[in-house]
C-alpha cells in the first residue's frame, strides 16, 4: 500500500469513529459544539408563572439587539433553544441542564428569580458554559460564588434599594414597615434598603413578607395601618405589584402612607395598577421617561417591533444582547476563545438605554440609580440617586 493510501484509510477510520461516538453521545461537548457552524444560544426564562412577562420582555430584548446586527454573532449564524423556568426552583439544575449537556449550547442566557438562578449557577460552574445573567440579583453569583463565565447585565438584589433609604429619610420619612416576599430578592433587597435607611438616621418598625408567589396582601396591610409608619418600603415585582398597589389604595392607605419601592414595584404594569400608583417614588437603573435619545430610539423600534412598551426588563435583554455581541465581535464568533471572549466582555462599556454603565471585577453591571416617581402611568426620573453605583462583590475570588 502507498504512503498516501495509507494516510487516506487512517484518515477514513478516524472520521467513522467520530462520527460513532456521535451516534452514541460519547463526543465530548467541545467537539460537538465545534463541529456546529452556528452558535448556539439557550435561553432558560419564565414563559409561565408569576414572571411569565419579564420572560418575555428580556427575550425581545436580547432578539432585538442581535437583529440589529442582522441575526447574526461573531459573523455566525444562531440557533435559539428555550426553556421555560416556570420560576421554580426545585427545577432550576434540571432546566439548566437540559440546556448545557442535551442541546449543548454556547451561551446560557438566564434568569429572572434568583432561587432559579442559583440552580444555573451550579450547572454554569461545574460545566463552564458561558452563563449571561438577564435579571436575577441574587448576590451570590457575583459575591462568594462568583465565576470567570458568569456575567450579570442587570443588578445586585441590593443594588436599587441601596439608593431608596436615603431618598426617604430626605423626605422626612423616618419611621419605615418594610414588606416583600420572602425569599433571596426580597431579602437581599432588605439587606441594601436596612444598610442605606438606617445610615440615613431611619428607624425600621417591623419586617413583613409572606412566600413567594402569594398574592394575599390583605392581613398584613390591616398591619401596616395598625402599625402607622412614616411610609412604608418594598420589594415587588411583576403583575403581582399591580394587585399589591391596588390592594394598599383599596385599604385607605394610598395618600396617608407613602408607599415606596424598589423601582421594579411599578415596571411594565402601570396601565394595570392605573391612578393606585400616582406618586409611588422608586429607586431604579433605568426609567422609561430617561430624556436621552438613545433611550427615545430603543423604545420607539421596541413598540415597532414588539407592539407593546419597553420596561427595565426589555433593556435589560437588549444589554445582554449587547454584551455578548461585544464578546462575539472580539473571538470572530469562536465562543470557545474563553480568555479573549471574557476580557472583551469585562472591558466593555454598554452603550445602554439606561445609561452608559460598565462590567465591575466581579462581573456586574457599575450603575446610575435613578429617583422615579409615578405620574399618569409614567415613571418620571426626579433625581439620581445613587451615581455610578458598584455592588459589593464581597467574597469574590475569580479562578
Ligand atoms: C429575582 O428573583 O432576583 C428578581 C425577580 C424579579 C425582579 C427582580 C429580582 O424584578
Amino acid at each position: 500500500m502507498t504512503t498516501d493510501l495509507k494516510s487516506r484509510r487512517l484518515v477514513l477510520t478516524r472520521s467513522a469513529a467520530l462520527i460513532g461516538a456521535a451516534s452514541s453521545g460519547l463526543l465530548l461537548p467541545e467537539m460537538a459544539r465545534a463541529q456546529s457552524s452556528k452558535i448556539r444560544v439557550g435561553l432558560m426564562l419564565p414563559y409561565t408563572g408569576a414572571f411569565a412577562p419579564l420572560g418575555v420582555a428580556i427575550e425581545n430584548g436580547v432578539r432585538m439587539a442581535i437583529n440589529e446586527q442582522g441575526g447574526k454573532l461573531g459573523g455566525r449564524e444562531i440557533e435559539w433553544f428555550k426553556v421555560d423556568d416556570e420560576s421554580e426552583p426545585s427545577k432550576g439544575i434540571e432546566n439548566a441542564s437540559k440546556l448545557v449537556q442535551r442541546d449543548k449550547v454556547d451561551v446560557l442566557i438566564g434568569t429572572v428569580h434568583s432561587g432559579v438562578q442559583m440552580g444555573i449557577h451550579k450547572v454554569a460552574r461545574e460545566s463552564g458554559v458561558l452563563n449571561l445573567i438577564p435579571n436575577a440579583g441574587v448576590h451570590a453569583a457575583t459575591r462568594s460564588q462568583c465565576a470567570p463565565n458568569v456575567f450579570r447585565t442587570s443588578f445586585s438584589n441590593s443594588q436599587p434599594t441601596l439608593a431608596l433609604g436615603e431618598a426617604m429619610v430626605k423626605r422626612g420619612h423616618k419611621k419605615a414597615v418594610w414588606i416583600t416576599w420572602k425569599y433571596a430578592a426580597g431579602d437581599e433587597a432588605f439587606e441594601g434598603f436596612k444598610e442605606s435607611y438606617t445610615k440615613a438616621g431611619g428607624t425600621i418598625v417591623k419586617e413583613l413578607g409572606l412566600p413567594f408567589p402569594n398574592v394575599e396582601f390583605q392581613a398584613l396591610l390591616t398591619e401596616i395601618a395598625a402599625l402607622k409608619p412614616d411610609a412604608v418600603a418594598c420589594f415587588f415585582a411583576g403583575p403581582s405589584g399591580a394587585k399589591f398597589i391596588k390592594d394598599y389604595a383599596a385599604a385607605g392607605l394610598k395618600g396617608k402612607i407613602p408607599l415606596y419601592g424598589s423601582g421594579f414595584l411599578t415596571e411594565g404594569l402601570l396601565d394595570a395598577a392605573g391612578p393606585a400608583a400616582d406618586g409611588i417614588m422608586t429607586t431604579l437603573h433605568y426609567s422609561d421617561s430617561l430624556d436621552t435619545p438613545r433611550n427615545k430610539t430603543f423604545r420607539l423600534e421596541y413598540a415597532k417591533a414588539f407592539r407593546m412598551q419597553p420596561d427595565v426588563y426589555a433593556v435589560q435583554g437588549y444589554d445582554t444582547g449587547l454584551l455578548l455581541i461585544k464578546g462575539a465581535n472580539a473571538v470572530k464568533g469562536d465562543l470557545s476563545a474563553k480568555p479573549a471572549l471574557y476580557k472583551a466582555m469585562e472591558s466593555a462599556t454598554i452603550d445602554s438605554p439606561r445609561g452608559k454603565w460598565t462590567m465591575s471585577k466581579s462581573h456586574n453591571p457599575v450603575q446610575d440609580m435613578y429617583l422615579r416617581v409615578v405620574e399618569n402611568k409614567e415613571n418620571k426620573v426626579i433625581g439620581i440617586a445613587a451615581k455610578g453605583l458598584a455592588d459589593s462583590g464581597a467574597g469574590c475570588k475569580m479562578s
